[in-house]
């Protein structure tokens, strides 16, 4: 059984051996590597098809050096910690670093969970579907959620983009939300290497409508960063990214090597 539901009908989505079929007959293709492409161009939003290819293999590489591992090891005992069912979904998951931690992570500690994942970049799932061989993937979006009401015990959502709405519809009474979100100080270093003026990030109210906070806690570390490549990758995975002026950019080019601040806050969350 699967959470997923068609995108034209609603119903449930039947798994078979190379497809999702509904009871009204609509038919869905897996892709070789697994993943099912859920996304109908009316929900694909004008002109957004989430992170291109460059954007996510700069991230794979700079996450897989393990920079963020504080954080991921903190996201995954959260997720022991708060699970209490069976579905898990990742909303925005990416090319799969965390949801691969988080499969490896409850296995470790004989949890039995179904791990889901959707992103609306099917170049990120491709990749996630490569390494997470046991989750359920799709192509879609996080504002038109391809999962049943009240289907899934837990949701992850790191560093996407956020609908309360629809996380709240399919989430189950009760059910836990964990959210990264980069805190006030997350690459101060480099951003004052970069700007004159640099400004720290602004952290909006933990107040979420519909969730009640559990719990929160602020990881802060130092991350040392020895390549060029590293820091154009980190600073590609930024919102800085595109709106960085050429004197920056030439900056950003020279620097070689930096020692900046990670940091983040991770919030759970439960829905009420
Ligand atoms: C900053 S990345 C974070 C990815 C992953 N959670 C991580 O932390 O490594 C944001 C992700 O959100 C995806 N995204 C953007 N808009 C989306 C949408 N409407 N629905 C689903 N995913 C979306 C992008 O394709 C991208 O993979
Ligand atoms: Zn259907």
């Amino acid at each position: 059984m699967s959470i997923f539901i068609c995108p034209v009908c609603g119903e449930k989505l039947e798994p078979a051996e190379s497809s999702y079929v509904c009871p009204n007959r609509h038919s869905f293709d897996r892709a070789k590597s697994g993943y099912v492409n859920l996304l109908l161009s009316k929900h694909m939003g004008k002109a957004v098809h989430g992170d291109n290819r460059f954007m996510i293999q700069a991230r794979r590489s700079f996450l897989n050096k393990g920079y963020y591992e504080p954080l991921c090891s903190a996201l995954c005992e959260a997720v022991c910690e708060h699970i209490k069912g069976m579905a898990i979904l990742d909303a925005g998951c990416g090319e799969g670093y965390y949801t691969a931690a988080i499969i490896d992570k409850l296995r470790e500690h004989n949890i039995a969970a179904d791990v889901y994942g959707i992103d609306i970049s099917k170049a990120a799932v491709e990749y996630t579907a490569k390494r997470c061989r046991e989750a359920e993937l799709a192509v879609a979006s996080v504002f038109h959620i391809p999962a049943a009401d009240k289907s899934c015990e837990m949701i992850v959502t790191l560093f996407a983009p956020y609908c309360g709405e629809e996380l709240l519809r399919v989430l189950k009474d009760d059910g836990i939300m964990i959210m990264a979100i980069p805190s006030a100080d997350h690459l101060w270093e480099l951003k004052q290497a970069i700007y004159d003026v640099p400004y720290r990030n602004e952290v909006k109210p933990y107040e979420l409508e519909g969730f009640e906070l559990l719990d929160k806690k602020r990881i802060t570390y130092d991350m040392q960063i020895g390549t060029q490549e590293d820091i154009d990758a980190l600073f590609s995975m930024t919102p800085y990214y595109y709106r960085t002026g050429r004197e920056q950019q030439e900056r950003l080019s020279q620097i070689g090597s930096i020692t900046t601040k990670a940091d983040f806050e991770l919030l759970v969350y439960r829905k009420f």
